[in-house]
């Protein structure tokens, strides 16, 4: 059976492709609707999206697989963003980086239930460097033995994603 969205997300897609003249504009919103509905953008679902806006397959392709903030495969509950970029970077973020892959068992770009990391680029908290965000959950000034209370606190209070729409 092919996927479908909800009617409420066709009704949201509906509503901003009346916005616009053109779908291109559509693209990445129903992208993010397909992650949230579907949790991974399948060649299915970018199908979907592209059936849906009337654009080539290749056209939302490109953009699925240009931007981190899509996934082609199944994740955990909580994506961790871990930022590497340069502010955070020269304040410790690889040190982070590792702290949050030993305590949880995970390398960037690895899953499981629970987690999934993702070594990020800047995620717009510069000033409070090094920074994660999960869902809508910042953590800012991060020092590598906070990984562990991190990961507690997701695992009490899951940050998905899709909490972001
Ligand atoms: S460089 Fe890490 S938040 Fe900007």
């Amino acid at each position: 059976m092919s996927l479908e969205f909800s009617e409420q997300a066709k009704a949201k897609i509906e509503a901003l492709r009346e916005r616009y003249p053109i779908a291109q504009p559509v693209v990445i919103p129903a992208l993010h609707l397909a992650q949230a509905e579907f949790g991974h953008l399948s060649d299915e679902a970018i199908q979907l999206v592209a059936r849906t806006l009337e654009l080539p397959y290749a056209h939302v392709f490109g953009v699925v697989t240009f931007y981190t903030m899509f996934r082609r495969e199944p994740a955990g509950t909580n994506v961790l963003r871990v930022c590497t970029n340069v502010s955070c970077m020269l304040r410790g973020a690889y040190d982070v980086l590792a702290s949050i892959e030993k305590a949880s068992g995970l390398k960037a770009g690895e899953s499981d239930d629970d987690f999934h990391i993702v070594e990020e680029e800047c995620i717009a908290a510069c000033a409070n460097a090094p920074a994660i965000v999960c869902g809508t959950k910042y953590f800012l000034d991060v020092e590598p033995d906070q990984a562990e209370d991190i990961l507690d606190d997701l695992r009490k209070r899951p940050r998905p994603e899709s909490e972001v729409l």
